[in-house]
């Protein structure tokens, strides 16, 4: 039966952490993954999530039954609330809907499967060049015939604004695009807010359909209405669109799985439609949302002094983020490091990416223990006050030689 079953490549993140922990060398550094640690590199559990935490446990009415389909109507419209604000079009007119999903993750499948059964305009997706390792895979897994669109510029270290534009004007018609709502992964690049007019224009003369991913609402600007901006934007302009949303980093709750699918239609009608076949999709794949992650989500987004607390929280990591890339780029300038480095110090979220080759990222590796995927891409939530000098002399090393 398995004979012809060939070997799957390792996954291209995943991996990386394995090797990393099977590495005995006590000066390694995991620059890999994006999940945020202290700076004693250690994982970080939100003050304000343990606090949900003790209010859960206290609960006595709560108890393990199954949970709705889409998940609890509080959690979802927190979910969605907090992303296309209180005072959206879509919330007022009541033409929204929400699902939980297994994280980001789940919300990007979900929201492709269903386009995958409905949507009849196209069956071309873009993804951004480049992209979270997974876009490609999850769009392609459900019948997609996935595709770059121009958006990094190896020369300026930039957005590929012009790139970007053509490649939506060469599109066919009623394409989808996967869109990074903030602190593009991996580049840490994002769109003016000028330029995102200019896409959300384009996008609308030739009816392409935005798919947003917001896996890091806080880490951009560290502000989630900022970070929220453009989603936002859509939005007011009249798009239909869907919004895949992470709980993952700005929760600490990486193993939880808590996500949400925001959907925004022309009709409360029609929302109620859309969202009746996403239950029946869902009901398919996992049948009940998990329940622990998304209850510690509700209760914090649904309570304004720890809603207060976890933006406070959010701000300690975004803020070590910005303090690590600031020590990164002075270490490199005072070794004299050949090319420039301001970008590190530009780029915004969780990632840096630091025009290193796939040789220089693979001696990085054998040479010093630094993991770190191979596209260049750093996540600066590895990075800390013991680690960076090591870090910078061992990239001066890479680049010089
Ligand atoms: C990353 O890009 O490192 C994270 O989003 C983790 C993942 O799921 O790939």
């Amino acid at each position: 039966v398995f004979q012809e079953v060939p070997q799957a490549p390792p996954d291209a993140i995943f991996n990386l952490t394995n090797q990393y922990k099977a590495d005995k060398d006590p000066k390694k550094i995991n620059i890999g993954v994006g999940a945020f640690r202290t700076d004693e590199l250690k994982p970080y559990v939100l003050p304000v999530v343990k606090k949900a935490e003790a209010i859960l446990f206290n609960d006595e009415t709560l108890d393990h039954e199954y949970q709705p389909i889409a998940g609890q109507k509080s959690y979802t419209n927190a979910a969605v609330k907090l992303i296309l604000g209180k005072d959206s079009p879509a919330i007022a007119e009541n033409r929204y809907a929400g699902v939980q999903t297994i994280s980001g993750t789940g919300a990007n499948h979900t929201g492709a499967l269903f386009l995958s059964l409905f949507y009849n305009k196209s069956k071309k997706c873009y993804i951004s060049n480049p992209t979270w390792a997974n876009h490609r895979n999850i769009f392609s897994l459900v019948g997609f015939e996935v595709e770059n669109y121009a958006y990094w510029n190896p020369e300026t270290r930039g957005l590929d604004y012009e790139g970007l534009i053509q490649s939506m004007r060469d599109a066919p018609e009623g394409s989808i695009y996967v869109l990074h709502a903030c602190a593009h992964n991996p580049t840490g690049v994002d769109p003016t807010r000028e330029q995102w007019k200019g896409i959300a224009k384009v996008m609308r003369e030739k009816n392409l359909f935005p798919f947003f991913d917001c896996a890091y609402q806080g880490f951009a600007s560290g502000d989630l209405d900022n970070d929220a901006w453009a989603v936002r934007y859509f939005v007011e302009q009249g798009f239909e669109l869907f919004v895949c949303q992470s709980f993952a980093k700005n929760f600490g709750l990486y193993g939880e799985r808590a996500g949400n699918l925001t959907i925004v239609t022309k009709s409360s009608e029609e929302a109620q439609r859309v969202l009746s076949q996403f239950e029946k999709l869902q009901r398919s794949e996992i049948s009940n949302p998990p329940a622990f992650g998304s209850r510690i989500v509700d209760i914090v987004l649904n309570d304004a002094a720890l809603y207060k607390e976890w933006t406070e929280n959010l701000q300690y990591m975004s803020t070590r983020i910005i303090e690590m890339r600031k020590a990164l780029y002075n270490n490199l300038i005072q070794l004299g490091t050949p090319g420039t480095w301001n970008h590190i110090t530009d780029q915004i979220g969780m990632f840096s990416f630091t025009g290193l080759k796939a040789s220089q990222v693979k001696v990085l590796k054998e040479k010093y223990h630094i993991y770190m995927t191979e596209n260049g891409r750093v996540s600066m939530a590895g990075v800390s006050t013991t680690n960076v000098d090591y870090l910078a002399k061992a990239i001066d090393d890479v680049v010089r030689n």
